[in-house]
């Protein structure tokens, strides 16, 4: 697994050792540290060990596969994933997401491995014409230089499946949120938090003045984004599922399946659910837009509830309630 010590990397390894799979966790450490494996360390009791690799280089990202014996898959997150941040600095997210995919492709390739599972996102879409918008949806424009690498990030997959034994599923994740119930792993970038619920708890938490709301004048029912906010322990469920639906089915050569509620959650509704599930008042004013967003987005996730048997189970509250709890511990 590439970016096991990241956020979504790090409760799939939990879900990947409780359903009795053996994880090798690469992590260049460049928006993660490694004290995140204690965490996993104390829900499951494996020690894991991080192989520092930055898939930009090449020569280190094929020594590890030679030297790492036989690899069955590899669940790929490594990238960098803010979508305003990407805005700012494109080429540092095309060098980061799209040639650390490539190295990591073409080791994998020349290594024999057979499965992939690529950790893509709803931002493929661009702003979708319809909504819900499900897998067979055509890609609009990318609205940011992120979606942009998670676009191209698909079309490696599409031309290296066809061209080699690497069978791949790509899953599209909506807006990733919440931390493990234990509340011993969660989101903790190195680099200052970017998406909103972070955002949310670290204003609840004193560490900011007040929220500032992107914009509220998009044609929304209150005026503010809508995004669909999924538990970060459905989406590491999910992942566990794609590597054994590949595993079970040999002919399966690339698929793509959805990951979210299926619910739209306006700005305004996340952090009114945020305050009603912890009892408390988040400050917040209105901002101006932010460049890169899309007004509104969700999925239609039948496909996964279908063909992976994968249910959401954590609810927004459930979302609410694990972010507040991770911060204050991940404070203290
Ligand atoms: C959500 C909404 C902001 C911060 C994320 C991931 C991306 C991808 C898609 C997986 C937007 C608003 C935010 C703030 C705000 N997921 N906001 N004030 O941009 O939808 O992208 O989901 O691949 O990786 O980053 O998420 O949390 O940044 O923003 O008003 O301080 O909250 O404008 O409408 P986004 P986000």
């Amino acid at each position: 697994m590439t970016g096991g010590c990241g956020y979504i990397g790090s409760h799939t390894i939990v879900d990947l050792i409780e359903a009795g799979h053996d994880v090798v966790c690469l992590d260049g450490l460049i928006n993660a540290s490694d004290t995140v494996l204690q965490g996993i360390m104390d829900i499951t009791g494996r020690e894991i060990e991080n192989h520092r690799v930055d898939l930009t280089d090449k020569a280190a990202v094929h020594a590890f596969f030679q030297s790492a014996g036989s690899i069955d898959g590899i669940i790929h997150f490594a990238a960098l994933k803010a979508v305003g941040e990407s805005v700012q600095k494109p080429l540092l997210y095309f060098h980061n997401n799209v040639t650390g995919m490539i190295n990591l492709l073409d080791a994998a390739v020349a290594c024999d491995v057979k499965l992939f599972v690529f950790s893509s996102s709803c931002t493929v879409y661009g702003s979708p014409e319809t909504l819900p918008v499900g897998e067979s949806a055509p890609f609009q424009k990318a609205q940011s230089p992120y979606g942009r690498t998670k676009q191209i990030g698909e079309g490696l997959l599409e031309v290296v499946s066809n061209l080699s034994g690497l069978r791949c599923i790509s899953l599209r994740y909506f807006n990733p949120a919440g931390a493990h119930p234990s509340a011993r792993i969660g989101e903790s970038p190195i680099n200052p938090a970017l998406n909103l619920v972070p955002i949310i708890t670290e204003t609840a938490y004193g560490l900011r003045n007040e929220l500032k709301v992107f914009g509220d004048d998009y044609e929304t029912r209150d005026g503010t984004c809508i995004r669909d906010y999924i538990h970060v322990c459905d989406l590491a469920r999910a992942h566990t599922m794609a590597v054994e639906y590949l595993t079970a089915h040999p002919d399966l050569r690339l698929d793509v399946f959805n990951l979210g509620t299926g619910h739209g959650v306006s700005v305004l509704e996340a952090l009114s659910a945020f305050e009603s599930a912890n009892q408390l008042k988040v400050p917040f004013s209105i901002a101006p837009r932010r460049p890169g967003d899309v007004a509104a987005i969700y999925a239609e996730n039948g496909k996964a509830a279908k063909v992976l048997n994968w249910e959401v189970k954590f609810t927004m509250e459930d979302i609410m309630k694990t972010a507040w709890a991770w911060e204050q511990v991940r404070r203290n």
